[in-house]
């Protein structure tokens, strides 16, 4: 039967960047303006976020040589990392996920940007595009 379970919308696009000082003129230059940055070590990152209308962009930058987005770099170089789902309620969302047979980054959500909680579906799951869910924090 099919699933009655679907995301609310798109949260974000992440995109991997080396500096988010370097991206954030050329940004500037588009007449857009990146947020302040917020770091994230459990992913190792700082993330910073643009808000364009209705959709939101998030520059990651690594904290070190170390973690997912530093690996993505040397590997692939800057660009598009993830994109990420709004969901209403993330266990549920990952319930789902795991029932249809995805294999799961994270078992269990973990603290993302804004107190939100977030998870990652495994990119060979989900041809080769990383998925994000994220449940934003009550506002
Ligand atoms: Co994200």
């Amino acid at each position: 039967m099919a699933a009655r379970w679907r995301p609310e919308g798109i949260d974000h696009v992440g995109i991997a960047v080396r500096s988010i000082a370097v991206s954030s003129r050329l940004y500037a230059q588009l007449g857009v303006e990146v947020g302040p940055p917020e770091h994230l070590p459990d992913d190792a990152v700082s993330a910073a976020f643009i808000v364009l209308g209705a959709v939101r962009i998030e520059l990651l930058e690594p904290l070190g040589p170390e973690g997912p987005v530093a690996r993505f770099l040397v590997r692939r170089g800057e660009g598009i990392h993830h994109i990420a789902f709004a969901v209403g309620d993330i266990v549920q969302a990952l319930e789902h996920a795991r029932h249809e047979g995805f294999r799961l980054i994270d078992d269990v959500p973990r603290r993302g940007a804004h107190n939100s909680r977030v998870a990652f579906l495994h990119p060979k799951d989900t041809h080769g595009v990383l998925v994000e869910l994220v449940e934003r924090a009550a506002s």
